[in-house]
């Protein structure tokens, strides 16, 4: 089985619903294992488990929140190079977490085709069709690589 999962960290909400419509996309394709997660509850040791890992968080003073900076410092003990990935988040003005997550990702060696999906506040409905085409697009690419 294909596994994905798709960690948030999210404050009022927002990242939230985008992380719900990331895994509905991804749900979509039935042979994948799609697995959501706030990253209070997500353990670094489920990554190696996983063949796709999706990425949310909001921007906050300019960065990645405290919660999920943490989960990827505990990531540098997963070997998760060559996993595929993506990124995505809510911002009230700035937005650079959603960059930030992304070059983290490929510091550790993931492959993250695209810039991933940013939001501005709650997402519309534009953004969560973004949302839930971004994870119908890893799910299966992930099916394809694994045939
Ligand atoms: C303390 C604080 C700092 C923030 N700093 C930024 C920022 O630097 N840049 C930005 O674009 N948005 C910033 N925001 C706005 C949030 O990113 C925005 O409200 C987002 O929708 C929150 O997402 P969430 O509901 O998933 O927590 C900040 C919000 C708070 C509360």
């Amino acid at each position: 089985m294909t596994r994905l999962i798709v960690v948030y960290e999210s404050n009022t909400g927002n990242t939230r619903k985008m992380a719900k419509a990331v895994a509905q996309g991804a749900r979509e394709v039935s042979e994948v294992e799609v697995v959501l997660a706030d990253v209070g509850q997500a353990s670094e040791a489920q990554l190696s488990e996983m063949d796709g890992i999706i990425l949310g968080a909001p921007t906050r003073n300019t960065k990645i929140p405290p919660a999920m900076s943490q989960f990827l410092d505990r990531m540098k003990q997963v070997p998760v190079r060559g996993k595929l990935g993506a990124v995505f988040g809510s911002y009230g003005w700035s937005g650079e977490a959603v960059g930030l997550l992304r070059s983290a990702l490929v510091a550790q060696g993931v492959r993250v085709p695209g810039v991933g999906v940013r939001a501005k506040r709650t997402p519309d409905a534009q953004a969560l069709k973004q949302c839930e085409d971004l994870g119908r697009s890893v799910a299966q690419r992930l099916v394809k690589e694994a045939s």
